[in-house]
């Protein structure tokens, strides 16, 4: 398949086309909602702008759906061109398999090392002293989003923190509203989990317990209160029957629901939606506990091919992805963070602001995914999966199987 879109272009770049050595490129992502949409337009239009083609090859059911199937192309012999993993572990075993293109050259002629800030960024690209991907964004998970006019319509302020915000769930069901959207896809209910373990129980527990995979601090009395508060939260959000974290998040856009704890690209929706920071909905960093920012995202990763004309493509799309430009028009649309401390974000939104205040005093965190292996992190996904699903599961039930799992942790 691949040869014959390099002849043609080959053939196109000889009746007079564009650039002389034009390529396709194919680069997977899981990136379809609305806000993810017109983001990734924004590397596709950089990226053609060299000569070269963006062939998108976005898969949808977010990363628990695409990840399989990247995978197995890339194990299967049938390689992308480029392809989205988030920042961290989850692309190690294909780089320690040797199908994965080294970057180091084009990080060196770059100096990425000077822009990329903070340089946990690209140490999550790096194994073995080598470079294997280019971080494009800072997203963090640490966020709740809430609609405004629900609360004001029905007499109440919008809350400030993760207890106020509890408390206000049963007025919001009495007057018809789900307290709190979820999605069902079992990274969500992890991700709400984390959530509030870093707000109720602190940074220094979440790391504990996901990078240290200290069962002793998965057993303490604190850990049992961030279990109550998501038994709480199971039951604030017991009718939002919805799969997609975008359909979540219109929820609360279209007011059917009060709020949703997700990670900033949810943004991206209140942009496309044409809501405003501040004014129609409000974001809180941290739950409005402790406000720190998580150096969770995306980076791109380049299986290795023995293709000189695909290799210089996939060279100009890492130099395109980490340029100043592209930087600002794709994080702006995307909700998340530059990955460079040099660009100028003037254009930024109230909760972009948050996010770089918090950045910039040094409260953040690391992700999950950068924290934990992948199969651990699907062993946890499916306890919180099956935990939101399950009422008749005790929060003292799901926090010993917890323990276990963290126990077995890798
Ligand atoms: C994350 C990714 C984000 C966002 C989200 C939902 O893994 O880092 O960019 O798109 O999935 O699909």
């Amino acid at each position: 398949m691949k040869s014959i879109r390099m002849t043609l272009v080959a053939a196109t770049a000889l009746c007079g086309a564009t650039a002389a050595y034009a390529t396709d490129l194919e680069v997977t992502h899981w990136w379809t909602s609305g806000g993810e949409a017109a983001a990734v337009a924004e590397f596709a239009k950089a990226f053609d702008a060299t000569g070269n083609k963006w062939v998108d090859g976005a898969i949808a059911g977010s990363g628990g759906t695409a990840r399989p199937i990247m995978i197995s192309r890339i194990t299967g012999g049938d390689p992308m061109g480029a392809t989205q993993f988030n920042h961290g572990r989850q692309a190690e075993e294909l780089v320690e398999a040797g199908l994965m293109r080294d970057l180091s050259d084009i990080a060196e002629k770059n100096h990425w090392k000077d822009l990329v800030s903070p340089s946990s960024l690209l140490d999550s690209c790096t194994l073995d002293g080598k470079i294997y991907c280019v971080p494009v964004n800072i997203h963090s998970q640490q966020w709740l989003w809430l609609n405004n006019a629900v609360f004001t319509d029905n007499g109440m302020e919008v809350p400030t923190n993760w207890d106020e915000y509890a408390a206000a769930a049963p007025k919001l069901k009495e007057a018809g509203v789900v307290p709190l959207a979820l999605g069902q896809q079992p990274w969500q209910t992890t991700l709400a989990f984390q959530v509030l373990l870093v707000a109720l129980a602190g940074p220094e527990a979440y790391t504990q317990v996901f990078g240290g995979h200290d069962a002793e601090v998965a057993a303490s009395p604190e850990l049992a209160k961030v279990f109550q508060a998501a038994a709480t939260a199971r039951e604030m959000s017991q009718d939002s029957n919805i799969q997609n974290w975008n359909d979540a998040t219109n929820m609360v856009i279209t007011g059917k629901a009060a709020g949703q704890i997700m990670g900033d690209w949810a943004q991206g929706e209140f942009q496309v939606a044409n809501q405003v920071a501040g004014k129609d909905y409000t974001c809180l960093p941290g739950l409005g506990v402790n406000e720190v920012i998580q150096t969770g995202g995306d980076a791109f990763y380049f299986p290795a091919v023995d293709d000189a004309e695909i290799t210089e493509a996939q060279g100009t799309l890492a130099e395109v992805m980490m340029s100043a430009e592209t930087q600002v028009a794709f994080n702006l649309k995307k909700g998340s963070l530059p990955v460079r401390g040099d660009v100028d974000l003037n254009a930024a939104n109230d909760c972009m602001r948050k996010g770089l205040d918090i950045l910039a005093k040094g409260n953040i965190i690391q992700s999950p995914d950068q924290l934990m292996s992948a199969d651990s992190l699907t062993q946890v996904n499916d306890l919180f999966v099956e935990f939101f699903n399950t009422p008749s599961m005790t929060a003292e039930d799901a926090q010993a199987r917890f323990v276990s799992l963290i126990e077995d942790a890798e």
